[in-house]
């Protein structure tokens, strides 16, 4: 394993006032281990809310930026206006946007240069299809997917990858520890590769898909996974601190 362990918690499209008030105070009583890094991504228009009332334990993500400065952009958040919010991490190139938004691996590249060169702390996410993975272009895709970030970024210092599965998301149908192995060991040799054995040795590789409180530890056992990105489990505080203490 690399660095410290690392949890998030990506609340995608949910949450109303209310729900987002009750999951905040939850977590504030939740226990959760003091050495470990912990994010939550809340929807952009409760992330002033979650900020200003979540425990300094937590580091608060958004879940998607615009590729540029402020500006005419209609509908979009830059990076600047999320560091003014006091929010450190932003969510790029989830594969919700990647699919339902077409976001390309170039554009998905472009934005995390731009959130880096902001200041910014990304959480970038790959991951292929069940179709890429059973035609055997699953390893042309996520090389694909790192190079459309790697070349556009020099330092990865601020960078958490994150490999989530598209078949695994949100389907209840997690990768096995050893499959979620084999990619991250594939993803940390081609930094090795690619980019610089001290990249590869520091940045750390979580993994999303349908984790829950009950398949978390055995995943955590595995060498090259870091730590986890979790969708639906994270909307209860019980199960997402019972994630978060999965790396005992
Ligand atoms: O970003 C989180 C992933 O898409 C995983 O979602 O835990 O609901 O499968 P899930």
């Amino acid at each position: 394993s690399s660095g410290k362990f690392f949890v998030g918690g990506n609340w995608k499209s949910n949450g109303t006032k209310e729900s987002v008030k009750k999951l905040v105070q939850d977590l504030n009583f939740a226990q959760i281990p003091s050495d470990i890094d912990v994010i939550v991504a809340p929807t952009y228009v409760h992330l002033p809310y979650v900020v200003e009332n979540i425990k300094d334990r937590f580091q608060v993500s958004a879940q998607n930026c615009w590729v540029g400065k402020a500006g005419a952009y209609t509908g979009e958040i830059a990076p600047e206006q999320l560091k003014d919010l006091d929010v450190p991490w932003v969510i790029l190139g989830h594969s919700e946007r990647r699919s339902l938004l077409k976001e390309s691996n170039e554009f998905v590249g472009d934005k995390t240069a731009n959130a880096l060169a902001h200041g910014l702390k990304v959480i970038a996410c790959i991951g292929e299809t069940l179709e890429q993975r059973e035609s055997g272009q699953m390893y042309n895709v996520l090389e694909g997917q790192l190079s459309g970030i790697a070349d556009r970024i020099a330092d990865w210092d601020n960078v958490v990858v994150a490999y989530e599965p598209v078949w695994a998301i949100g389907t209840g149908k997690v990768a096995t520890p050893d499959q979620a192995q084999e990619v991250h060991a594939f993803i940390r040799k081609w930094l090795a590769d690619k980019v610089s054995p001290n990249v590869s040795s520091a940045i750390r590789i979580i993994y999303g898909g349908s984790v829950n409180d009950k398949n978390a530890a055995e995943l955590a056992g595995k060498e090259d996974v870091d730590g986890f990105l979790v969708g639906g489990a994270s909307l209860q505080a019980q199960s997402f601190a019972t994630i978060c203490n999965a790396n005992a």
